[in-house]
């Protein structure tokens, strides 16, 4: 039998016909298989796979046709310029949530001058995707990122060694703000918390139900108790004037910007649109003080 990388293409897409994205599923587990580039997959058409990677081809798209993610199968997800790794024990990330970073570093960057070395906080980090990005696309930021989850942070950790960063970012395991000096403050607090509902179990998808780590989504039974949880606590760990950015779900954005509008704490509440036209992210500052966040979200005091 021909064991071609065109004939381990042309066997992915009739093994994947039935998945949703067979293509790019093909792609993916190929060129990290393979170690390629996109491109090689057709520029080296005539390269041999050994006996091994034939395998562990079979392998991953027998993991593939019963629903499994990519991104577990390869151990690896891309988030905005990072390749991290990722297990079961962390969500994928997602696109939308790259959309939370660039909000934030649009603030970062309006406010450089105000605020040279920010205190950025990621809660809940997960595989530590947002902390990371922020942590390497503002290299001035001081990064600290919890999680309840051990074995999450022990992935976050090994992308923070992997990619240059160990020395960069704070990981604390525990409860959202537990594990931190009670009076420590950010300029910004930044979270993708669990935000499903477990009474919406039956509307996921079944790849999310089955791979992904139950913790990272479900917040009660109305979807609500993580944000409650964040937004009750952020104004304490919140310099006067500092960012809170949080990722929601679209059909409960507008019921928490409203927990935030006319609040005493909070001032600038705004929801922002993912790529797709949803309202998922909310920016609102902690009042008073000099604002962190960028003129155009409301008048600056
Ligand atoms: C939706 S995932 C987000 C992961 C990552 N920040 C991302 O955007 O890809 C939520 C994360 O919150 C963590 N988490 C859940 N409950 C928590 C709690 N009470 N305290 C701290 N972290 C918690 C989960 O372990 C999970 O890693």
């Amino acid at each position: 039998m021909e064991r071609s990388l065109a004939a381990a293409l042309e066997l992915a897409l009739e093994r994947l016909a039935l998945s949703p994205s067979p293509r790019s599923d093909a792609e993916e587990l190929l060129t990290r298989l393979l170690g390629l580039a996109r491109p090689e997959l057709t520029l080296r058409r005539a390269r041999p796979l050994s006996e091994e990677e034939w395998g562990r081809l079979g392998q991953w798209l027998a993991r593939r046709a019963s629903g499994e993610p990519v991104q577990y199968i390869t151990g690896r997800a891309a988030f905005r310029h990072l390749d991290l790794m990722v297990t079961r024990d962390v969500l994928i990330p997602r696109p939308e949530t790259e959309g939370l970073v660039e909000a934030v570093l649009e603030v970062l960057s309006a406010q450089a001058a105000r605020c040279p070395a920010p205190r950025v906080l990621d809660l809940g980090t997960g595989s530590g995707a947002i902390a990371l990005a922020v942590a390497s696309e503002w290299p001035p930021a001081i990064v600290t990122a919890t999680d309840r989850s051990v074995e999450a942070l022990a992935v976050a950790r090994a992308n923070a060694e992997a990619l240059g960063l160990g020395a960069r970012v704070r990981w604390l395991a525990g409860d959202w703000f537990e594990p931190l000096p009670p009076d420590e403050k950010f300029e910004v607090v930044v979270s993708n918390p669990p935000y499903i509902a477990t009474r919406e179990w039956d509307e996921l998808p079944d790849d999310v139900r089955r791979f992904e780590p139950h913790q990272a989504l479900f917040a009660g039974p109305g979807g609500l108790d993580a944000l409650l949880e964040i937004v009750d606590q952020s104004p304490r760990h919140l310099v006067a004037g500092g960012l809170l950015a949080l990722e929601l779900a679209e059909r409960r954005a507008e019921e928490v910007a409203g927990w935030l509008e006319g609040a005493r704490d909070w001032e600038g509440v705004v929801l922002r649109d993912d790529l797709a036209g949803r309202p998922r992210h909310l920016l609102a500052r902690r009042q008073g003080g000099p604002a962190i966040a960028p003129a155009q979200w409301g008048e600056e005091r």
